[in-house]
């Protein structure tokens, strides 16, 4: 084993929109809303790893459950010498199921925002896979970035976008993405993209409202993060968190309901909560295997196979560029 595993690392993290502007924006105009790429702080990000191994948040063993099951036919779409580019790649957990099938992949390009854990990733997956070009992208993949320049003439580039975090995008934001991907992906380029299903809301709302409250410490994070990093005096004991499933919307949405008139200070500005009151924090989408498609199209991604579990809980989306 060597002393330290070889990746590049490349930093394009913009100047991101901060902490303090987002929060200070979201809760100045007429419906309070903060947005959730600011769930995911040190302990934000903890809940979220605890999210993901309750009983009711079936997304992600489904997720897994269906690549390691299908493993084989989905690496054989991508073929041999693939470059793989992993959008918000976190541990890169799933990417290690496609790179252990895969027939000779030659890169894994891993984009995420989170500058630490994604360095860590990336050493371990060098570590593990010493013949694929390990290249960690710090950037933020909802906004256009440079594309690294990859290795190897030869391969397709494919990227791979798990975890169904597509539907935290309302639609119009999804076709922008999308668009995004295909610009870095280029001519003939390819993608898979796990998206949850539409399904009995039963199902759905137990997901977000689980009986050890994870969800709602995850949502209330928020909150917490803005008392310890803004300077904030929000009373937790007098805001509880709320999700419920739209069907006419088909998405899960998430809030923080106040229970009380009160006001709170900011970063040193006042705000009033009416007892009632939500805050929005999340969307969370569900799209049929027949919806994703015809949105995936208006970006020009041609659907080539689709792979959901046998309750169809889930689905793994494989489209082609036209
Ligand atoms: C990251 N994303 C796909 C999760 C979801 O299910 O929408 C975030 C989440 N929010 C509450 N629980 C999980």
């Amino acid at each position: 084993m060597r002393d330290e595993a070889r990746f590049a690392f490349l930093d394009l993290a913009p100047g991101e929109e901060s902490f303090r502007d987002g929060v200070l924006h979201g809760l100045s105009g007429s419906r309070k809303a903060i947005p959730c790429k600011f769930f995911y702080d040190e302990r934000g990000s903890a809940l979220f790893e605890r999210i993901c191994g309750l009983p009711e948040y079936y997304l992600t063993r489904t997720e897994i459950a269906i690549l390691e099951e299908n493993a084989d036919e989905i690496t054989a779409q991508m073929g041999a010498y693939s470059r793989i580019i992993e959008f918000g790649s976190g541990a890169s957990h799933k990417a290690r199921i496609l790179l252990q099938a895969l027939d000779r992949p030659i890169a894994y390009v891993a984009v995420d925002i989170s500058r630490e854990h994604l360095r860590e990733a990336a050493a371990a997956l060098a570590e593990d896979f010493p013949e694929v070009a390990i290249i960690a992208v710090c950037a933020d993949y909802t906004s256009a970035f440079a594309s690294p320049s990859l290795p190897g003439p030869t391969g397709k580039r494919v990227g791979f976008f798990p975890g169904s975090t597509i539907g935290n995008f309302e639609p119009e934001t999804v076709l922008r993405f999308l668009a995004n991907c295909a610009h870095i992906l280029g001519p003939g380029g390819e993608m898979v993209i796990g998206v949850d299903l539409k399904k009995d809301s039963r199902i759905l709302e137990a997901a977000y409202n689980d009986r050890a409250g994870v969800t709602a410490l995850f949502n209330l994070n928020l909150f917490e993060r803005i008392n310890r990093e803004l300077d904030g005096d929000l009373d937790l004991d007098f805001f509880e968190h709320f999700a419920f499933y739209s069907e006419s919307k088909g998405r899960i949405e998430i809030y923080i309901r106040s229970l009380a008139d009160q006001q709170a200070t900011i970063a040193g500005r006042r705000f009033n909560f009416a007892a009632g009151e939500l805050i929005h924090t999340e969307y969370s989408y569900k799209y049929s295997v027949a919806e994703f498609r015809e949105l995936a199209a208006g970006a020009g991604f041609r659907p080539v196979d689709t792979w959901t579990d046998p309750r169809e809980l889930f689905s793994i989306h494989y489209f082609r560029l036209r």
